[in-house]
């Protein structure tokens, strides 16, 4: 089939055209940056879309502004790139009568993760007060009693919660894109990407994952510095895997609805340990924990990857271990 790839000059969407490729597909691409066999284009410009748009079967939306940004002035730029891109986007399909989409959506939207607590069950606790965080408080409790807590998997069909700028316009995104769904009677998939790493990772920006900003630091032979006290869990999934569940997502035909997968490793680690793994693979310096905080940031976020695997057939295949040893001296983008 004949694939359109936004954002396919970037870390994410380079794999996914990558895969495609490999699996014998035809790839057009859109990207604000040149690349060889990538239109140069913004996904706002409804005439950059018409010539990349005719004859795809299939639309893959990777291109956005990512991260946590830097302060508020940030908003207009998250809102603009990735809401009104996408609507952009979503009208220019529908003109061209293109009826699939997956779409780059991200774990972010749960906000902080799910935890059960002994007297109260599953709770999902609200943003983390200053007031804590100032202490060194930084384990969300149970909303009901206050009482600690133990993190949770969290499903695809758990509430939404997005608590930064980049998580609202990924949640936005998944609205419009159900909606164009409902309208048209297209098929619209949403890979809730968890922490995402690999070879031609970002470099170090205030935009970055945590990954590639201890990588950099380990680089420049500074030591990777670890907020809070380093026991906040997420799930590092290798950008290969992602690029597959992309491919696996090729498959979904569900007309008139959007569909939401988390793409995981389904095996958690702490950043503390992710800090340890490169500082260890590239022979140190030893990682510091500072102990300062993000007000952004959730505490634990850790994905259930069963819809991923019932429905997909979607399993990472890349271990930590294993995925770590490559990223310590892979390039970076
Ligand atoms: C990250 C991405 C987000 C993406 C999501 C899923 C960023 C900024 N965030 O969210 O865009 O959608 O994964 O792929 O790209 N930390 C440190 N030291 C540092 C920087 C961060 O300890 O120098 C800690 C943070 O406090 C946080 C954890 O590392 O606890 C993860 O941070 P980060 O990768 O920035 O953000 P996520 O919320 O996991």
């Amino acid at each position: 089939m004949r694939v359109l790839i936004t954002g396919a000059a970037g870390f994410i969407g380079g794999h996914v055209a990558e895969a495609f490729r490999r699996a014998g597909h035809e790839v057009a691409g859109l990207d604000l940056r040149a690349a060889a066999g990538v239109a140069v284009g913004d996904v706002r410009d409804e005439r950059a879309l018409d010539g990349p748009l005719r004859g795809v079967d299939l639309v893959l939306h990777q291109a956005a502004k990512v991260g946590l940004g830097v302060d508020v002035t940030d908003l207009p730029g998250y809102a603009s790139v990735n809401v009104y891109g996408t609507a952009v986007l979503l009208a220019a399909m529908a003109r061209h009568g293109v009826g699939r989409l997956v779409l780059a959506s991200s774990m972010v939207v749960y906000g902080e993760g799910s935890y059960a607590c002994a007297e109260h069950g599953r709770v999902r606790p609200g943003p983390r007060a200053v007031r804590d965080l100032e202490r060194g408080r930084f384990e969300p409790c149970c909303p009901r009693c206050g009482a600690a807590l133990d993190p949770a998997t969290i499903g695809e069909d758990a509430p939404t919660d997005p608590r930064n700028a980049y998580a609202t316009t990924k949640l936005a995104q998944e609205h419009l894109a159900a909606g164009w769904a409902r309208e048209t009677g297209g098929t619209a998939v949403a890979l809730r990407y968890h922490n995402v790493y690999g070879p031609r990772m970002p470099r170090d920006t205030p935009y970055s994952g945590v990954a590639a900003i201890f990588r950099s630091a380990l680089e420049r032979g500074s030591a990777p510095r670890v907020f809070e006290d380093g026991r906040q869990r997420r799930d590092f999934v290798h950008v290969r895997d992602v690029a597959e569940a992309n491919l696996a997502a090729a498959g979904v035909r569900e007309p008139g609805r959007l569909v939401a997968y988390n793409v995981a490793s389904g095996v958690p680690h702490t950043v503390g340990e992710l800090a340890a793994a490169l500082a260890s693979e590239r022979g140190g310096p030893e990682p510091v924990v500072t102990g300062e905080y993000r007000l952004g940031d959730v505490r634990h976020i850790v994905a259930s990857p069963d819809r991923a695997r019932e429905e997909l057939g979607f399993r990472a295949a890349v271990g930590f271990a294993a995925g770590m040893r490559e990223f310590s001296t892979a390039p970076l983008g």
